[in-house]
């Protein structure tokens, strides 16, 4: 691979970014919940998501899995903590989404109670440093266009909207781009 591998552990002034581990699989179920109920809220006007909530075996499969696959591909998405603590607020990190590997997706998720204190920016904003040294020249993020908070925290890392697709499943979605050379 012609990249440098993205860093494992970050670090910024109020937060650690480091790869998952099994105990933030009660963090990773609660923020999967809290997504579906989001998802639902905006697609059927009820705060319900349909299907079960994640099991904590579910939560666990999820995190052992990205711990093997992560070494491999050299892109990753990091579990994101208060610097210090072993509480969990999120994950931000590159992955591969609907781009590719030179040209990844820039992608972040916090729990509701983590939103509004400028952590999604902060971290991002790490992470799109880590990527410039991977010798990258180009992140994506794609974003659905009711999405006013993550276009404001790429707005404030420099992205800039490149076009607008309509998906069966996600709706309107619009690309956003950020040169890193
Ligand atoms: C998007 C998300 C990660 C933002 O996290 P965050 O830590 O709250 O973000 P920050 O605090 O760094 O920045 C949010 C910015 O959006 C602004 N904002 C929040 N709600 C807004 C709204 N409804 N309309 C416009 N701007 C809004 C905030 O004021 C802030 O901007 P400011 O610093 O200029 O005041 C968080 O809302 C989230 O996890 N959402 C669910 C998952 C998601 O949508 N992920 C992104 C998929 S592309």
């Amino acid at each position: 691979m012609p990249y440098a591998p993205l860093p494992f552990a970050l670090e910024t002034e109020r937060l650690t970014l480091r790869l998952w581990q099994e105990s933030d699989a009660e963090g990773y179920r609660r923020l999967v919940s809290e997504r579906e109920g989001d998802h639902a809220s905006r697609t059927s006007g009820g705060p319900e998501p349909d299907g079960e909530p994640m099991s904590l075996d579910a939560a666990l499969d999820d995190i052992r899995g990205a711990r093997e696959t992560a070494p491999g591909r050299g892109i990753h998405l990091l579990a994101m903590h208060p610097r210090g603590t072993d509480e969990f607020l999120g994950y931000c990190g590159l992955v591969i989404g609907r781009s590719t590997i030179d040209e990844p997706e820039l992608a972040y998720e916090l729990l509701r109670s983590a939103h509004g204190r400028g952590y999604a920016t902060e971290a991002a904003a790490a992470v799109v440093e880590a990527a410039r040294a991977t010798g990258r020249r180009r992140l994506w993020a794609t974003v659905g266009s009711w999405n006013a908070p993550s276009f404001r925290v790429l707005d404030k890392l420099g992205f800039r909207r490149d076009r607008t697709v309509v998906e069966d499943e996600a709706g309107e979605v619009v690309w956003t781009v950020l040169d890193l050379a």
